[in-house]
């Protein structure tokens, strides 16, 4: 089957989160020619700033609005002469799909489908940006492939298994034209703190204690953002539709080795590290085949532990960004999820975060 045209009108949703606003520096560094509308709710952890030295770009302009608001978003496709839409929008943070489940299936679920609504009705080419969480846990030996049973465990990956299913009858049934991508654990620049590798970099550097859910032993494959946009880019432009295709470095580590090359990388103490309580239902191990997104040409730039190293520089060099969002509604977040967790007894072994994994 022929590659889809290249995409040269972009509605991205979620351009003002983590993985979007990495994608929309990325993409319009690589095809200036191109324009982006970034369509973002503005929730607590999508935000201007993630975007700081693009505003002006005179390829670049904001639609603030919700993705399950589907008059919205028509006329922002309509009005910009989209081509394609780009869906990064999600609640995305397993441990909130925990305390609140129902917000990851308004925007997650429904308002995927609405994006594929819009995309039907206007003829439009849709990428999902979905995750390995929807393979759910992954016993050693194994890898998924694009082509392994969904098995999602938590709310939040559920929800994402539901969005994928959703994209998938969009193009059986209607024959409208997707790709999806499912993610590996993307860490780098912009990632709020409430995710595991920004909250420990940022607690390391300011002296407060790692919360290590368990005995910290799950695996996962911690890939570099850039990787990640590059392989979303790769399959824009070389994806064939109605496919699916894993993004990681095909590598894992464990949670406490992410910890430990934190601490080692900031100069921080590595007695730090505090096991705590684990997440309920937690995931033990990710491990996705990248080998498809591999044969279109593209080759992860580095594995996870360099990934992981990259990026806790990235924030002991940008407290600027993450000062502020520690400041804010965080605080209150950060109480209600640990500390009960860093007062009572996880019942796990001490810390031991220098042996191999
Ligand atoms: O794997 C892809 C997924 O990676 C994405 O779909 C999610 O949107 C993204 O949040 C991430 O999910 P995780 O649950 O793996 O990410 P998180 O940063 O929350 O946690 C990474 C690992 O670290 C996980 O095994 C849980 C553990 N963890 C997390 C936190 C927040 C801790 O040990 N302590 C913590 O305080």
């Amino acid at each position: 089957m022929p590659a889809l045209p290249s995409p040269r009108r972009l509605l991205v949703t979620g351009g003002c989160g983590f993985i979007g606003s990495n994608f929309v520096r990325f993409w319009l560094h690589r095809h200036p020619e191109s324009r982006v509308v970034v369509y973002d709710r503005l929730t607590y952890a999508g935000r201007r700033e993630n975007l700081t030295g693009l505003w002006g770009h005179p390829g670049l302009s904001l639609v603030v609005g919700d993705i399950a608001d589907q008059a919205a978003v028509r006329g922002a496709c309509q009005e910009n002469g989209t081509d394609l839409i780009v869906n990064f929008a999600a609640e995305s943070h397993v441990d909130r799909s925990i305390l609140g489940p129902l917000a990851f299936t308004d925007t997650n679920v429904r308002g995927t489908q609405v994006l594929l609504e819009v995309a039907r009705e206007l003829g439009l080419r849709l990428h999902h940006v979905s995750t390995d969480e929807v393979y759910g846990d992954i016993p050693e030996g194994r890898r998924s492939e694009e082509t392994s049973p969904l098995s999602p465990r938590s709310p939040y990956a559920a929800s994402k298994a539901a969005a994928d299913h959703l994209v998938g009858a969009y193009h059986v049934t209607y024959g409208l034209p997707v790709t999806i991508t499912r993610g590996a654990n993307t860490v780098g620049p912009y990632q709020h703190p409430e995710k595991a590798l920004p909250l420990f970099s940022t607690n390391a550097l300011l002296g407060e204690p790692l919360p290590l859910y368990g005995d910290g032993l799950q695996r996962r494959d911690y890939t570099h953002v850039g990787d990640h946009c590059r392989g979303i880019e790769t399959v824009l432009l070389r994806g064939e539709s109605g496919q699916v295709y894993n993004v990681g470095t095909g590598e894992e580590i464990t949670n406490r080795e992410m910890a430990r090359i934190v601490l080692e990388t900031l100069g921080g103490n590595q007695g730090l590290v505090r096991h705590v309580a684990d997440r309920p239902g937690h995931d033990r191990r990710y491990a996705m085949n990248v080998d498809k997104l591999r044969a279109l040409g593209w080759e992860p730039g580095c594995g996870p532990r360099e990934a992981v190293a990259r990026a806790a520089r990235w924030y002991a060099a940008n407290r600027w960004w993450w000062e502020p969002i520690r400041g804010g509604e965080f605080r209150s977040y950060y109480r209600r999820q640990y500390a009960h967790r860093l007062t009572g007894d996880a019942g796990v072994p001490s810390p031991d975060v220098s042996g191999g994994e």
